[in-house]
């Protein structure tokens, strides 16, 4: 399976879909998260571009930045954090950036672009994240990662979500978005807000659903969240 993952096929494909096949075939292979650093791997060696790195920052987090936050400071932890502009505008603005992913390569790639960085960059899985990171971010960040997951690994990783943030802390979470019932089985597998309930079962307070179509041609349903912890 590992040679059929270095098939030349894969090159000639959108990225989009070159995605698509690696995330099926690892899903498959009960590796749900391994291929997203055969991606960035593909990414670094120009074979494909990364479908969701637009190097600069989230603008769906930098209007909530603009709204809600007019002081930006405390320790805020980036979820999945890709190439790293996320954790960088953070960081520009104040906060204390700690900025994780699991792929190795996408972490080397954060360290190539942003070599003065003040973010600490770390390779680390969302399922195993170490026991000091617990209740100890005043902000969390996740754009994107729910919805790169395969649904039977959601409320898990809600859960871990919910774990990382501070008491009066909040959680922002920026994703595609579905109805309850709408079906999810390829990627982006958007979210459901039933889905993000399950972060008031881990014990977290809903602030804020803002659930709305962005601008993108055909526009897309987006959700942007607040949790909080009481
Ligand atoms: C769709 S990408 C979004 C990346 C980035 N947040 C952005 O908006 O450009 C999802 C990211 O989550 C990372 N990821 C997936 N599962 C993870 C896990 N269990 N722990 C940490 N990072 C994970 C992937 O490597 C990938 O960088």
């Amino acid at each position: 399976m590992g040679q059929q993952l270095e098939h030349p096929a894969l090159l000639t494909m959108s990225d989009r879909i070159t995605a698509r096949v690696l995330a099926n075939e690892y899903l498959e292979r009960n590796e749900p998260t391994a291929w997203f650093d055969k991606l960035y791997a593909m990414g670094k060696a120009e074979t494909v571009t990364i479908p969701w790195a637009d190097m600069v920052p989230n603008r769906h987090l930098l209007e909530w930045l603009e709204v809600h936050r007019s002081r930006s400071e405390g320790r805020a932890l980036i979820v999945g954090c890709g190439l790293g502009d996320d954790a960088e505008e953070l960081s520009r603005r104040g906060y204390m950036v700690t900025a994780f992913d699991i792929a190795p390569t996408a972490i080397e790639w954060c360290g190539n672009r942003f070599p003065d960085s003040e973010v600490d960059y770390l390779v680390c899985d969302l399922f195993d994240t170490p026991a000091d990171w617990h209740m100890a971010y005043d902000l969390v960040v996740d754009a994107y990662t729910i919805q790169a997951l395969p649904l039977q690994l959601r409320s898990r990783c809600l859960r871990s979500l919910a774990e990382l943030v501070s008491p009066g802390g909040e959680l922002l979470v920026i994703t595609r978005g579905r109805g309850d019932d709408e079906p999810a089985e390829e990627l982006p597998r958007p979210v459901s807000l039933q889905e993000l309930s399950g972060l008031k079962e881990a014990g977290l307070k809903e602030v804020s659903v803002e659930d709305y179509f962005d601008n993108e041609d055909p526009p897309r349903r987006r959700f942007r969240v607040v949790y909080s912890r009481p």
